[in-house]
């Protein structure tokens, strides 16, 4: 299906840097969050129709430690302490994907660091259109 990517180095950032000295991100670089709590990566993203959307967030944590986040959707909690466990290898990039409701028009998704190490490495963002073949519910 169709899907949007929004890259982390073109988010707004509060508490993390732009780099690109792992390789394997995409577009220009990608975010390594301060190891701080509460660093985070927000993305502004418009949808026309309102429904449940696949967001995918591909990211790095060369670490043994999960660096779990708070995933919020216009300020109200999608996937709190959504974990990003060890992936290997800082150039090892692995997609997470939850499912939230957007509305139509913009929204703001945010995804903070809940712990002392901050997040993980973060690529980008992407969003999926929902599935225009849903079984019936009943
Ligand atoms: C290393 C690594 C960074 C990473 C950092 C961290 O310095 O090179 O890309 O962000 O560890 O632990 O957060």
């Amino acid at each position: 299906p169709a899907f949007t990517d929004y890259q982390a180095e073109n988010a707004t950032i509060s508490q993390g840097l732009v780099e690109s000295n792992h390789a394997g991100y995409t577009g220009t670089g990608f975010v390594n969050y301060d190891n701080v709590t509460g660093s985070y990566v927000q993305f502004t993203v418009t949808v026309a129709t309102a429904g449940v959307y696949p967001l995918t967030l591909r990211y790095a944590n060369g670490t043994t430690i999960d660096r779990p986040m708070d995933v919020t959707v216009n300020g109200s909690p999608a996937a709190p302490g959504l974990s990003f466990p060890g992936t290997g290898a800082w150039p090892t990039w692995v997609d997470k994907t939850i499912t939230a409701s957007l509305t139509a028009g913009t929204n703001t998704i945010r995804a903070a660091s809940t712990t002392v190490n901050g997040g993980p490495n973060l690529d980008r963002l992407r969003v999926t259109a929902p599935s225009d073949s849903q079984p019936p519910t009943a």
